[in-house]
């Protein structure tokens, strides 16, 4: 059985204290749940919300990463750096920093391989823009994001990997894709993984993403192949992120 993983993305929000009071209510507000709880804050409350998370159920992952483990590289954080401070999850390649920041399909491969490389799980984004799903590429796109991203890895590798499927029309946007049609993109992923790796699919956990909230997160949750859910703006308040906690430990 793959256990869910409902992880929170906070993007460019809350200050060290902030993050370190939410991680407060969240410990309370989610203690006993059935699910695998993770947030991710902004590099800088990394170090507040691992303190604060200690002794809890909540983990810890990062938002990015560099591949290097050290060096001459202005502004970026290592996976070494990321692992002392606690961190058990490391997202890579999500939308915005391929949109905005040059990510790649082969820097995502990079960082994928450094961060199993310093014992992190990656929690890797992929998902098709609006006019790519209007033109039917949808498969086309997070296939090619999929394999790009596993290239290298051994089956045992991808087993323990965690994928977001995140449809950039969903993310932010209030557009939940249906719980049908997530499901439908992610059994092709799962079928993809096949391809490579074999029975590893049957290990992999993939997860939704894109405007998931307490009232649609039991019905995506329930579908056979969705693993968990990687939630934005919902997982900004203690309430509403315990919300879909809460509904998805009831699946
Ligand atoms: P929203 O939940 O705000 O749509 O964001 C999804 C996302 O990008 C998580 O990584």
């Amino acid at each position: 059985m793959r256990r869910l993983i409902i992880a929170g993305n906070w993007k460019m929000h809350k200050t060290v204290q902030q993050a370190v009071d939410f991680t407060k209510e969240l410990a309370s507000l989610a203690a006993g749940a059935g699910v695998e709880i993770v947030l991710c804050p902004p590099f800088t409350a990394l170090h507040g919300v691992a303190e604060a998370a200690r002794g809890t159920n909540i983990a810890l992952g990062a938002q990015d990463v560099y591949w290097e483990d050290e060096g001459a590289f202005t502004g970026e954080i290592s996976a070494p750096m990321l692992k002392e401070v606690g961190c058990q999850y490391v997202i890579v390649g999500h939308s915005e920093r391929r949109r905005y920041f040059g990510e790649t399909d082969e820097t995502v491969n990079k960082k994928v391989k450094a961060v199993f490389k310093h014992g992190m799980t990656p929690v890797v984004c992929v998902g098709e823009t609006l006019p790519e799903r209007e033109a039917g590429r949808t498969e086309q796109v997070v296939r090619a994001q999929t394999e790009a991203a596993l290239k290298g890895l051994d089956a045992e590798k991808v087993a323990g990997l965690v994928i977001a499927y995140e449809p950039v029309w969903a993310i932010g946007t209030g557009k939940t894709a249906s719980a049908e049609d997530a499901q439908q993109v992610i059994a092709y992923i799962r079928g993809v993984i096949r391809e490579l790796a074999g029975d590893s699919a049957d290990k992999v956990r993939i997860q939704y993403g894109g405007s998931v909230k307490p009232e649609n997160a039991a019905g995506l949750m329930s579908q056979p192949d969705i693993d968990g859910a990687l939630v934005g703006g919902a997982s900004l308040k203690p309430d509403s992120f315990a919300g879909i906690i809460k509904e998805s430990g009831k699946v």
